[in-house]
């Protein structure tokens, strides 16, 4: 058995802070026969069963998981840890005492990519914001692997034109479906194309990694591009339609589609993590 050390190299400055973010040492598994002497680096198990089940779940754009593959698929979710994709809380990113200089920019990485499923990764520091947006005709399952953050989330109250772009200035009235502070391990979260809090920010309260299994993945091609949302009180404009009380109105919203926000602006980096077998 001998280790490896792998790394997220940071050579430019785009992203910055990032460099606090390791892989950390993997194992590697030495083939006892004599002629083979490359090491063959363990997948852990929990990555490939999830890259497996997500193959045979996710059939491409238009379709959405059944009831009992989503619980197959929240079932690995739930039980994956930083380690399964070759990271660990010891790593200087994930220390509340570091300072992070400038505005905390938010990293991703991507596992795994095809057109019906992505396997990505995101860090946010601490204060880290990904501003309100939503996932047109995505079944996405959020797996917080560690930290603290605010999830907020909403669905369209008239879904019917979801996925038509809305109009300049136009609010469209929105269901708040969460609204909530989220601690690791939590369970997996699931949002649909039309339920489920499809339209959702996250805040990190403390440095955190969510792993992220989108299907399908955004698109610019297929029309699955990410639009974002300014949100409004539901009491800020009076033709709601709607008679509600105050406490009524706290669980609606109307969401104004804005141009991309600066903050939502991600610095990519490599997935240098245990590597899926693709079979
Ligand atoms: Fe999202």
């Amino acid at each position: 058995m001998a280790t490896e050390t792998r790394m997220v190299e940071q050579k430019s400055n785009r992203v910055g802070h990032m460099s606090k973010v390791q892989y950390v040492k993997m194992d590697i598994k030495k083939r006892k026969c004599r002629d083979i002497k490359r090491p063959v680096p363990v997948v852990p198990m929990a990555l490939q069963e999830l890259f497996v089940a997500c193959k045979e779940v996710f059939k491409g754009p238009g379709t959405v998981p059944l009831p009992c593959e989503v619980e197959k698929l929240c079932r690995i979710l739930d039980n994956m840890k930083l380690e399964d994709v070759g990271l660990s809380n010891n790593l200087p990113f994930f220390k509340h005492n570091v300072p992070v200089k400038g505005s905390p920019r938010v990293i991703y990485t991507t596992i795994y990519k095809c057109d019906k499923f992505s396997l990505c990764i995101f860090f946010l520091p601490a204060t880290g914001v990904i501003p309100l947006h939503n996932h047109p005709g995505m079944t996405v399952f959020s797996k917080l692997l560690l930290g603290k953050m605010h999830i907020k989330s909403y669905d369209w109250v008239d879904p019917t034109n979801s996925d038509d772009p809305a109009k300049p200035c136009e609010k469209r009235l929105a269901k708040l479906k969460t609204d909530l502070v989220f601690t690791s391990p939590s369970s997996t979260s699931v949002l649909y194309p039309t339920s489920g809090g499809n339209i959702h920010s996250f805040t990190a309260i403390t440095p955190c990694a969510v792993l992220d299994v989108l299907g399908p993945p955004y698109s610019m091609e297929d029309d699955r591009d990410c639009s974002y949302y300014k949100e409004h009180p539901y009491g800020s404009f009076s033709n709601g339609g709607m008679a509600m009380t105050e406490e009524e109105a706290k669980g609606y919203g109307w969401l104004e589609e804005i141009e991309m926000p600066e903050n939502s602006r991600m610095d990519g980096i490599q997935y240098l993590g245990p590597q899926i077998i693709d079979i």
